[in-house]
């Protein structure tokens, strides 16, 4: 397989030879399959070209990942595809990847499905998906790249009937052998009890934004008492988001004091003490890299000395409570303000 070589030098990141896939920890699903309890992101809020993530793709499968987080809306499935298409031929299994895949929010309809899915095995490359998620469980669309401020004239809340569509067609992809397991993303408690209650194939997964500075106990308990594994996004607080994705009340959690005396103790970046610590709480982190140096250290960090339990309490004493991804966009009335979309009272907020 290509090795991607690298001159970049990172001093916080200390050299860490490539790591024996068979090292890294795994979470066991619902199904009894395994999932390996570290994924590469591919998203980058339109920073980073396609290209370099699919490059990304390739060298970070070859110091050892061999799970990938992608989505139809990052617009990098069919060069991801290629990388897949060389990293099997390079000789990984393809029983050894773990690929996932979106369902993006102009899909919802039963009928569009299918469909979105197909697009997405095609552009990956490959025959199935070991996990499809609903990316967001509000159908509306809304150009990438565009402003917290904009809205959908089609905005809709969530509707829990309609969501059951969706979930069906998404439980007919499972039958149909396209995909081994599916999940919810973006999700809050009141919803994901309405769909425990009526779905006939739970969700395995949920993804969520999970940081040090936004650790959601509640909803992670509830997924993990659930059997639902919880999938970590924005695990390093996406330092690098758009201007657009950030409020002036934001928190840092790389610059967390707490964070900072972890990394110095152990030679590492602060990123990679939130990479070590989600994945040592029992959440799948899920970190963005195109650096060579940044996704080995992060993989590196999984698989080397714990975080000791007092660290690890410190950290948990962190929470700032901060969601970065607020989801202005899928706002759906006038008046409303991001809190809507996340049901902090404990119920569905009404359309
Ligand atoms: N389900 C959803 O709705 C949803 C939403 C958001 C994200 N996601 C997924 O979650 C993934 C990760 O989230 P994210 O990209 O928002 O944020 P993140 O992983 O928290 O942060 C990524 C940033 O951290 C830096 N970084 C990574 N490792 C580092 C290291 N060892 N040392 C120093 N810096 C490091 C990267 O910079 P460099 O590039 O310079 O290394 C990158 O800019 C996405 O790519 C996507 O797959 C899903």
């Amino acid at each position: 397989m290509v090795i991607r070589r690298t001159t970049e030098v990172d001093v916080l990141t200390p050299a860490t030879d490539n790591v024996d896939p068979n090292r890294i920890p795994k979470r066991t699903l619902y199904t009894g399959r395994t999932i390996p309890a570290i994924g590469l992101g591919t998203f980058s809020s339109d920073r980073v070209p396609g290209e370099e993530i699919a490059e990304a793709v390739l060298g970070a499968a070859s110091v050892g990942y061999r799970h990938f987080d992608c989505a139809s809306v990052y617009g990098n499935e069919h060069l991801i595809g290629r990388s897949l298409r060389q990293i099997i031929e390079g000789g990984v299994r393809r029983s050894e990847l773990w690929i996932t895949s979106k369902l993006w929010n102009d899909r919802h309809a039963p009928q569009d499905v299918a469909a979105s899915c197909e697009k997405s095995l095609a552009d990956l490359q490959l025959e199935y998906l070991d996990l499809y998620f609903v990316h967001w469980p509000f159908p509306n669309n809304h150009p990438p790249g565009c402003d917290v401020g904009s809205r959908s004239r089609d905005a809709k809340p969530y509707i829990h009937e309609n969501f059951m569509k969706t979930w069906r067609a998404m439980e007919k992809l499972v039958e149909r052998g396209l995909v081994r397991h599916i999940g919810t993303s973006n999700m809050t408690i009141p919803k994901l009890k309405l769909l425990l209650r009526d779905a006939e194939i739970k969700p395995a997964c949920n993804e969520m934004e999970l940081h040090p500075h936004f650790q959601q106990s509640e909803l992670f308990q509830f997924v993990r008492d659930n059997g639902i594994a919880p999938i970590g996004y924005s695990p390093i607080g996406s330092p690098s988001r758009p201007d657009r994705d950030r409020t002036p009340h934001d928190t840092v959690d790389v610059e967390d004091p707490v964070i900072v005396k972890i990394a110095q103790r152990l030679g590492v970046h602060p990123a990679v003490v939130c990479v070590k610590w989600a994945q040592q709480r029992g959440q799948i982190p899920i970190p963005f890299s195109v650096r060579h140096a940044h996704y080995l250290g992060n993989l590196g960090g999984v698989v080397s000395e714990p975080l000791t339990n007092e660290e690890m309490q410190e950290v948990a004493g962190i929470d700032r409570n901060c969601r970065l991804i607020k989801g202005q966009v899928f706002l759906w009335k006038s008046g409303q303000n991001w809190e809507d979309l996340w049901d902090l009272n404990g119920e569905i907020t009404r359309p």
